[in-house]
């Protein structure tokens, strides 16, 4: 493809400007009398998540959003995809802001929160995303199918049928990933789809993923703390420190970079890049 078709072809998809978010909690103060104090007069702690982020993404990118843990990495998805409103600044999700939940938005985007189940905890999978078919005004006989090739690929047709709460973390990730996809997103915003899964199962999905966004070409932003998903499924990669976008690029020229000032025999691989950053970070917590 030349230049100027790749310009044509080329659009953007998630734009953000200044996007902030501070979160206030209530402090709690101890003893009963300062409790009662508490009461009228309330003190509060405020934590800025997210920090003036100013950032595009176009369209077919798979980006991968890395950070330490608190860094806001969440919170921007949560953003993103209409969850949390933002504190100030602006963003705009396929031409919508996402925090005023659009239903055209809502059928055109997926979040998968890895920490968190979104599907019904006492009903099957199969219910579940009958239900989601419904949400979604799907035809039910092209979403029962697109249920079963989905869970042969990942390997889990058997528990399509059990109790959501009754299956493990890994079949439960698997189910939700599912659940995910059931509306063909034209982005997907996943927060960690492999926390805590054994390394086959961490293998199992991320080559699923692999395989499915070859296929449907959705824009993808990606976090995990397991590098493998990173270095295997981004284009791109998006740095967080402290609510602050520290580097956006890709992943190769990060490396390069990083390792511009190292000696021929001190070079190191895109883990080490990483695990160095995070505790520098740690350090200056
Ligand atoms: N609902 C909330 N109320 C108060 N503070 C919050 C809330 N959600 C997040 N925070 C704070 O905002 C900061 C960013 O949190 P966030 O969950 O976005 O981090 P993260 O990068 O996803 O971290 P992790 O890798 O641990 O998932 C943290 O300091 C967190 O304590
Ligand atoms: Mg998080």
């Amino acid at each position: 493809m030349d230049a100027y078709a790749n310009i044509i072809t080329m659009s953007i998809v998630i734009e953000t400007h200044d996007l902030s978010r501070e979160y206030k909690t209530y402090q709690k103060p101890e003893g009963v009398m300062n409790s009662l104090r508490g009461i009228f007069k309330r003190e509060y702690n405020s934590k800025i998540a997210l920090d003036k982020t100013t950032l595009t993404i176009e369209s077919g990118k798979i980006i991968g959003l890395v950070g330490a843990n608190g860094a806001g990495k969440t919170t921007l998805l949560k953003i993103l995809s209409g969850l949390v409103t933002p504190t100030s600044g602006d963003a705009r999700v396929l031409g919508f802001k996402p925090w005023e939940r659009n239903y055209e938005f809502l059928r055109q985007i997926s979040i998968l929160l890895g920490q968190k189940n979104q599907l019904w905890w006492d009903i099957s999978p199969v219910d579940s995303y009958a239900l989601l078919a419904r949400i979604y005004d799907l035809d039910v006989t092209a979403a029962r199918k697109k249920v079963n090739d989905l869970a042969e690929m990942l390997q889990c047709a058997h528990v399509l049928n059990t109790q959501l709460r009754r299956l493990s973390l890994g079949e439960r990730m698997k189910m939700e990933i599912i659940g995910a996809l059931l509306h063909d997103p034209k982005i997907l915003f996943l927060d960690e789809p492999t926390i805590g899964l054994d390394i086959v199962a961490q293998e199992n999905i991320r080559n699923f993923l692999a395989n499915y966004v070859k296929e449907k070409e959705p824009t993808v932003i990606l976090t995990s703390h397991y590098m493998d998903d990173i270095a295997t499924l981004a284009d791109r990669l998006l740095l967080i420190s402290k609510g602050n976008i520290v580097y956006q690029g890709t992943v190769d020229e990060f490396v390069l970079n990083s390792n511009s000032e190292l000696a021929q025999d001190e070079k190191v691989d895109f883990e080490e890049v990483i695990r160095r950053f995070l505790e520098t970070e740690s350090r200056i917590r």
